[in-house]
């Protein structure tokens, strides 16, 4: 969750000689950065270094990482006829270098540290289209969806078959897994996720290359997640305003759960984070198909040794729960 980023004094020092953006359409530096972060931390998996906006910038937006201000989308889209003025262009003409850093991460990543894939789900990836960037009431989106359902599905469609293509793209040339962001998909009631979201998350699932594990994250989805699990996915994304236990039951054991862990916690004593650890691998009560991650994205101000101590928690009290349930 923000595997590499600015809490590492390593990225920190590459950033200030290279802006973000630059950073995401170098292949090898991309690469570099995906592969540092599994070393430095000791975890188990690597996710490609990229943005989940990056594909918004060729459908003619226009996009902007300012200094402190987080993502900028210049040429908002708030109608039907700027829907239709989007461009869709094949993701492997387009964003070139996301393929061919996925190709060079997965080459120089050690043969049992999967490589996940990733990008922004419709959902998610629209609401920075449409409020121009981050937000918090997410007006502009939910006047568009009310609206204009016209526009609202058109935009859905476009982006459905913008991200599937991305996906199997990023599949294609070696991401064991996929992961769809749709971060910000808890501001829906579960009625408009139903009618406004559903519908294209399943076809988005259908198109994904069969075989390939997708895990479905979101966060703030408490009041969602028998949808989320309904709309598709080999793994959901818990956050940690649930407990573990309690949305595995209402997800389904025949899927697999990622999380979750606050990620301020990483802010607490390694005490206090080692006795959270334990509360939520005790709360899977053994079963398979568990991933320990963070509810959500690390933050800069972590402290770095805080996150490779978690790692080595998780290694040592899965192991030793492990061994009790063999017992
Ligand atoms: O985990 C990893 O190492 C993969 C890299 C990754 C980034 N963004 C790099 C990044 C991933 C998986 C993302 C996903 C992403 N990007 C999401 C979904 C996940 C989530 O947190 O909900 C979202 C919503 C975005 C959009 C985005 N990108 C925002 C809101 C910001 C600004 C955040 C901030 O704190 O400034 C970004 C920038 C960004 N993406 C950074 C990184 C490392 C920081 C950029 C920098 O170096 O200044």
């Amino acid at each position: 969750m923000r595997q590499a980023g600015r809490y590492m004094a390593e990225y920190r020092a590459l950033r200030e000689r290279v802006p973000f953006l630059t950073l995401c359409k170098t292949p090898d530096l991309a690469a570099q950065v995906t592969v540092e972060a599994v070393e430095r931390l000791g975890v188990d998996a690597a996710i490609i270094f990229a943005d989940i906006l990056l594909i918004v910038e060729p459908m003619g937006v226009g996009l902007e990482f300012s200094k402190g201000d987080g993502p900028v989308i210049h040429r908002p889209v708030r109608s039907g006829a700027d829907v239709d003025k989007l461009r869709e262009d094949d993701p492997r003409a387009t964003v070139p270098f996301v393929f061919e850093a996925v190709r060079k991460a997965r080459e120089s990543l050690p043969a049992h540290i999967p490589l996940i894939g990733f990008s922004g789900a419709p959902f998610t990836v629209a609401s920075y289209m449409i409020e121009g960037g981050g937000s918090r009431n997410y007006i502009e989106t939910k006047r568009l969806m009310y609206n204009d359902p016209g526009a609202w599905r058109a935009l859905m469609e476009r982006l459905v078959r913008i991200i599937t293509a991305y996906m199997n793209g990023q599949i294609a040339v070696g991401a064991q897994a996929v992961q769809l962001f749709d971060s910000w998909v808890g501001c829906l009631s579960p009625a408009d996720y139903r009618t406004f979201i559903l519908p294209h998350m399943k076809a988005l699932f259908a198109g994904i290359a069969p075989g390939t594990p997708v895990i479905h994250f979101g966060t703030d989805t408490s009041g969602l997640l028998e949808l989320i699990a309904e709309a598709g996915g080999t793994v959901i994304g818990v956050d940690w305003r649930i407990d573990l236990d309690v949305a595995w039951r209402r997800i389904g054991y025949d899927r697999a759960v990622q999380g979750n862990l606050d990620p301020v916690t990483l802010f607490a004593s390694q005490a206090e984070i080692r006795k959270q650890v334990q509360r939520i691998l005790d709360m899977n009560h053994g079963r398979p198909g568990h991933i320990f991650n963070l509810g959500h994205g690390i933050l800069p101000q972590t402290p770095v040794g805080n996150v490779i101590a978690l790692v080595e928690m998780v290694h040592e009290i899965s192991s030793e729960l492990r061994m009790k349930n063999q017992e």
